[in-house]
Order: C-alpha cells, then structure tokens, then sequence
C-alpha cells in the first residue's frame, strides 16, 4: 500500500506555490515595452548629456567644462530617476566620480560581459547586456547600456600627453582619486545602468 503521509503533505504544498499570486506573477523576462522603455530613457540621458556636454566645450573648452559635466550628468541621471522611480546611474571601467560611478558587483559583472562582447566585435551603438534578478522576493531588472570612447573623449579621459590644456590641473583638485584618464576611442568607458522593478 503507497504511503501518502510524505507524498501528500509535498503535493498540497506544491499546489499552494502554485495558487500564490506571487509564484503566478512572477516574471522572469521584461516585456518588450519594458525593454523599450528602459531603453528610452539610457538613451534620454546619453543624449542630453552629450548635448550639454557639446555646448559647453565650444563655449567653455574642455576645462572650463569639468565643473559643468560634473553638476550636469548626476542632475539628468536624478531628474530621469524622480520621473521614472528607477535608479539610473553612470558607472566606469575605471572611475573618476568615486561616489557615483564605482559599479557594485552586478554592474562589474555587466562590465565584464559589455567589454568581452565589444572584443568579439559587437556594434557600439547597440551593445547591452541586461538580467532579471529576484531582490526582495520582486523580479528586477538590471540593464546596462554600454559607453565606448569616441575621439571627442580624449580630452578629458585620453592619456597625459592628449588631455587638453588644464584639464589635469583641474582633475587633480575636483577629483583627487582620478583613475579615468589614459583611454583610446573605441575602448568601453562604463556604461548607463537602470534598475527598475518588473
Ligand atoms: C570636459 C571634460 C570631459 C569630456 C570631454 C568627457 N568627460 Fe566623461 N567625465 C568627465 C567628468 C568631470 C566626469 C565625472 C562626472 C561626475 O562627477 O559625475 C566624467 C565621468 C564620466 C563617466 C562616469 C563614470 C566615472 O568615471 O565617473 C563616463 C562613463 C564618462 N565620463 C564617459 C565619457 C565619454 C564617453 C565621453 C565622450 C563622449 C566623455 N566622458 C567626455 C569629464 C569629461
């Protein structure tokens, strides 16, 4: 005869994990209008970003726009997380903003897989790397969206000898514990990262 005092007890509970609202609502994939729009708004900040940053260079030059990209990006990254309730922020392979731009393990992780994906040839424009990861018993979704170094960069993030006149100067007293000098175009300089609830 089968004896259902150990089986039972495992099939009601399974059964109960089944019927629970959060195993049903559980989602281990973003939806394409999730996907699009975190993708949006990476895009919204790159943008604004880039566009404040090339207004202020042909004003300013590239040291008087230190103190600019320095106020401007973390107030686009904050205005975007106020309007969204995501945390967005920019990270880098090697950082010059300590307090805002030191990835935590999930983004070195993402880091890792942007740069190996850049080596074997992926399209900058495109490149992003993304997961879902449970946090707090709620899916989340990390994403990612890749910075690579273009030529107008190296005036701020080049090696010694191609940062623009001033601009070590300037790095040496606004950010004492620079590391985000000595980078080539077309290296990966960090990345835009969202986290947003699913
Ligand atoms: C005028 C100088 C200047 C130029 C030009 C410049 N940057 Fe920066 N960059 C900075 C400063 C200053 C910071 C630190 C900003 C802060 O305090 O959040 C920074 C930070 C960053 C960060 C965030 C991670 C970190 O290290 O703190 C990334 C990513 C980045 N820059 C990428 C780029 C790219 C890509 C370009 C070219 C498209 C570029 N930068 C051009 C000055 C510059």
């Amino acid at each position: 005869m089968r004896d259902l005092s150990h089986s039972l007890p495992r099939w009601m509970a399974a059964l109960a994990l089944v019927a629970s609202p959060a195993f049903a609502w559980a989602q281990t994939a973003p939806t394409p209008e999730q996907m699009q729009a975190t993708r949006a708004v990476t895009g919204e900040l790159l943008k604004t970003l880039s566009g404040k940053l090339q207004a202020s260079m042909k004003e300013n030059g590239p040291a008087g726009s230190i103190t600019v990209c320095k106020t401007i990006a973390p107030e686009i990254a904050l205005g975007l997380a106020d309007r969204t309730g995501w945390k967005i922020t920019r990270v880098g392979t090697r950082v010059r903003n300590v307090d805002l731009g030191t990835p935590n393990v999930w983004q070195r992780k993402a880091l890792a897989h942007l740069n190996a994906d850049l080596k074997s040839g992926a399209k900058p424009q495109t490149l992003e790397w993304s997961e879902v990861v449970t946090e707090n018993g709620k899916p989340t979704l990390h994403y990612a969206k890749a910075i690579v170094l273009q030529p107008q960069c190296i005036a701020c993030h080049g090696t010694a000898a191609q940062l623009a006149p001033g601009v070590a100067d300037k790095l040496r007293t606004e950010y004492p514990h620079d590391a985000a000098t000595g980078y080539a175009p077309g290296q990966l300089r960090g990345a835009v990262v969202v986290s947003r609830p699913l």
